[in-house]
């Protein structure tokens, strides 16, 4: 078996967010698993629309999304600060949005030439790649053999530039032999799970189990899954992480059943500029989005309803952070400063 092999990435050929030269050409995240429709955004506001509207989601994959938007904007002359404004708008909880736009940004004080940008634009979707190839590595080498393991959301290829965080281990650790069971939730509402991850893992041979959000504990208590391994949209600075809506409680039934609680994520979604999970600020979704499925109602007419579309995971129930800066137990304040802060290496 080659290297590439071992790690998974042999079998890994979505590329879902594609800069053409003129136009980001992006494949419509709504649509899937039954349509692989195409949506072309040739202007930093139709970007932004994509980005809110979830034609692209996860938290890599926007902040790559919206590097090219300023691009685009360059390309067309557009006011450049007034572009970087409306992109950080879009989503508020993923760092990896602010932390691309922060760099195209700085770029843009020294440099508007829409050429220069679009070499910076690629070397953020490039950087990822690499990123999520080295934590798949470092993360399939904690996992022990005949494990089985449960994820959430979608973390692939989809929601990254290429391979994907928490899928990315999953993928190195199926292609190494230590993960034999693989299971994902659902992921309401939005069914990230249910309608992007198990196409993923599908497109790529991996055997992959559905259950219902509502199911993972009982699953944990079974016995069959060794570990809980997710992503993260905004990891503060004492190793609280933001993710996807049923993460926490992910978290803390791990906890209570002896399950292992690992989070993977690029150094892009570390955020030491907010303290703790407490402020960072969680997306509140349209309710409609629970009030329904594809456009039909299933909920009574004038019934209310809460869509908070994230959650924060306390640091306490997190066993290991993987970044492609390395692997970090049981994440602190000081394990991350160690890493990230002013003084790391
Ligand atoms: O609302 P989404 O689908 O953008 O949320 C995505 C998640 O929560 C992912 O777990 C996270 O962004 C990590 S993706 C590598």
């Amino acid at each position: 078996m080659t290297e590439i092999q071992a790690s998974g990435a042999a079998h890994d050929s979505l590329r879902a967010v594609q800069w053409l030269g003129d136009r980001l050409h992006l494949l419509d995240q709504r649509k899937l698993p039954f349509e692989e429709l195409w949506v072309d955004c040739r202007s930093a506001s139709e970007v932004a629309l994509a980005i809110r509207d979830l034609v692209v989601r996860g938290a890599p994959a926007i902040g790559i999304a919206a590097a090219w938007g300023v691009v685009l904007a360059a390309q067309r002359g557009d006011d450049l600060q007034k572009t970087m404004a409306t992109l950080r708008a879009a989503r508020p909880t993923a760092v990896n949005l602010m932390a691309a736009l922060d760099r195209m940004h700085a770029s843009v004080e020294s440099d508007v030439d829409a050429a220069a940008l679009a070499s910076v634009a690629r070397s953020i979707q490039d950087e990822d790649l690499a990123a999520n190839l080295a934590m798949g590595a470092m993360g399939a080498a904690l996992i022990q053999s005949d494990s089985g393991v449960l994820t959430h959301c979608n973390t692939g290829s989809l929601a990254t530039s290429g391979f994907g965080t928490a899928l990315g281990v999953i993928r190195a650790g199926y292609a190494s032999g230590n993960i034999v069971r693989v299971y994902a939730d659902e992921t309401r509402p939005w069914l990230q799970g249910a309608r992007l991850t198990m196409w993923e893992l599908q497109r790529d041979g991996i055997p992959a189990t559905l259950i219902a959000d509502s199911a993972a504990s009982h699953l944990m208590k079974s016995g069959k899954v060794q570990w809980v391994i997710v992503g993260a949209d905004r990891i503060a600075a004492n190793g609280d992480t933001a993710n996807k809506i049923g993460t926490y409680q992910l978290a803390i039934a791990a906890k209570h059943h002896g399950v292992k609680f690992m989070v993977v994520a690029p150094s892009t979604t570390v955020d030491l500029a907010t303290p703790t999970g407490d402020a960072i600020e969680i997306e509140l979704r349209n309710p409609d989005e629970l009030l329904g499925y594809a456009g039909q109602r299933t909920v009574a007419e004038g019934a209310q309803a809460w869509n908070p579309v994230f959650d924060v995971t306390p640091h306490e129930l997190i066993d290991v952070l993987v970044t492609e800066r390395g692997v970090i137990t049981q994440p602190d304040a000081a394990a991350l400063r160690a890493v990230f802060g002013p003084d790391a290496h």
